[in-house]
């Protein structure tokens, strides 16, 4: 796919420790015994596009949050816990690599953020015209 790789690295690395403290949040409300699971899955998307996804068995987004959740400062964190920036750098520092990320609608529970970029093959078509 068509990434850079530090804000690529960057990206994934704040959706997962976003998906560890959703599954902690759980785990407080649930009990000591909830098991969280993390997975990310990268599928193509015919014809063009690569989707990354990390999603969690964890709390869920708020849905007073999840129309904002990409904005700055948005946050559920406790204070000097979160600053609610993680996802809307993330946003920006995928729309600069031409892609795009989204949370997955109608999870049952837990959360998915899904990136999508294109394909190598695909930008290089464009570029040649
Ligand atoms: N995997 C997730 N499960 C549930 N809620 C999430 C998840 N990821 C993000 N959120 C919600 O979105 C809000 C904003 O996320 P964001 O990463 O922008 O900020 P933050 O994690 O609060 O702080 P920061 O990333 O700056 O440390 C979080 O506070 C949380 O409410
Ligand atoms: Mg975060």
């Amino acid at each position: 796919m068509r990434a850079r790789p530090v804000p690529m690295e960057q990206t994934l690395i704040d959706l997962v420790v976003d998906a560890m403290d959703a599954i902690e949040e759980r785990r407080e409300r649930d009990g000591a015994r909830f098991q969280g699971r993390i997975a990310l899955a990268i599928t193509a998307v015919p014809p063009d596009f690569w989707q990354v996804e990390v999603g969690d068995h964890g709390c869920g987004v708020a849905p007073a949050i999840a129309p904002r959740v990409f904005r700055p400062f948005v946050s559920s964190k406790p204070a000097g816990k979160g600053t609610g920036i993680g996802l809307s750098i993330a946003f920006g520092l995928l729309r600069d690599m031409n892609g795009h990320i989204d949370l997955a609608p109608h999870r049952q529970s837990g959360a998915c953020f899904r990136i999508t970029l294109a394909k190598v093959a695909a930008v290089e078509a464009v570029a040649a015209g």
